[in-house]
């Protein structure tokens, strides 16, 4: 009778650290200038206010901002104005970057100064993406991924190459999909004018910012879900390894 009831009471401290959801996810919004001089990190954290995700942690070691007039929002952002993404991983300044801000979460828009700049080849710029996405995973082997295709241009002739980086980027990313670190690709190209949507050619208007927004939004949703979910299993494990621990209660 006495063993009986002890089950329940530690079946019902396991059951209640298995709900404790409360600990906040951290996001880390990584790329160059369109990431760091926008406005669509403000958009996305008003979206996620009065959702489940709302305590979002927005982490990075910057917090410039395109004059987006929110005071409210968590402007921590990994956005480098000017950076190529073939730059940042030879450099591995991405290792420290996630040393000094860990992340569940990480979005990653890049390759937009690989090709302006320096007219990089494709497979370069990939390879690139490739050591990205293992410095984040050697940073935390369960980080989950989201992957611009990148917005297209409304100056120069670089459009192009852009569509040839973005239609490399779909196989590339399934090819190291994994359970434990998932990759989603979302398409921050089709529907976005390169002139319309953009204030200087480069960079997202306010109109450009929605659209980056809603392209972000259900794949950072799979990535928070999926993150949860880790935490959820993580508490039940701890909480089971606790029962183990303390037969002397029976
Ligand atoms: C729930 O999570 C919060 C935030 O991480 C933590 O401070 C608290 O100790 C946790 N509670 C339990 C019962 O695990
Ligand atoms: C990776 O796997 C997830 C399921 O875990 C899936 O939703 C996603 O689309 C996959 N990504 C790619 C690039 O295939």
């Amino acid at each position: 009778m006495v063993s009986v009831k002890l089950l329940s009471l530690a079946t019902l401290v396991g059951a209640a650290v298995a709900q404790n959801t409360t600990a906040p996810l951290r996001y880390m919004p990584f790329g160059d200038s369109i990431t760091e001089i926008t406005c669509w990190r403000a958009k996305l954290w008003e979206k996620l206010q009065g959702t489940d995700w709302a305590t979002t942690n927005f982490v990075g070691s910057g917090k410039n901002e395109n004059a987006c007039r929110d005071t409210k929002y968590d402007r921590d952002n990994e956005g480098h104005s000017g950076f190529l993404a073939i730059n940042i991983a030879n450099s591995k300044q991405l290792v420290g970057w996630l040393q000094r801000n860990p992340a569940d979460v990480i979005t990653m828009h890049l390759g937009t100064n690989d090709i302006v700049q320096q007219n990089k080849p494709v497979d370069q710029i990939i390879a690139a993406f490739s050591t990205l996405v293992q410095v984040m995973r050697d940073s935390n082997p369960k980080m989950k991924i989201v992957v611009a295709q990148i917005i297209p241009m409304g100056m120069g002739n670089y459009n192009g190459k852009v569509q040839a980086l973005n239609a490399a980027i779909t196989p590339w990313a399934a090819g190291k999909n994994t359970t434990a670190s998932p990759i989603w690709v979302v398409d921050q190209y089709t529907g976005y004018s390169g002139s319309a949507d953009n204030r200087d050619g480069i960079h997202p208007n306010a109109g450009g910012d929605d659209k980056m927004v809603s392209v972000w939004y259900p794949a950072l949703v799979s990535a928070f879900t999926s993150a949860r979910a880790d935490q959820v299993a993580a508490a039940a494990a701890a909480a089971a390894a606790e029962r183990r621990e303390m037969p002397f209660i029976a």
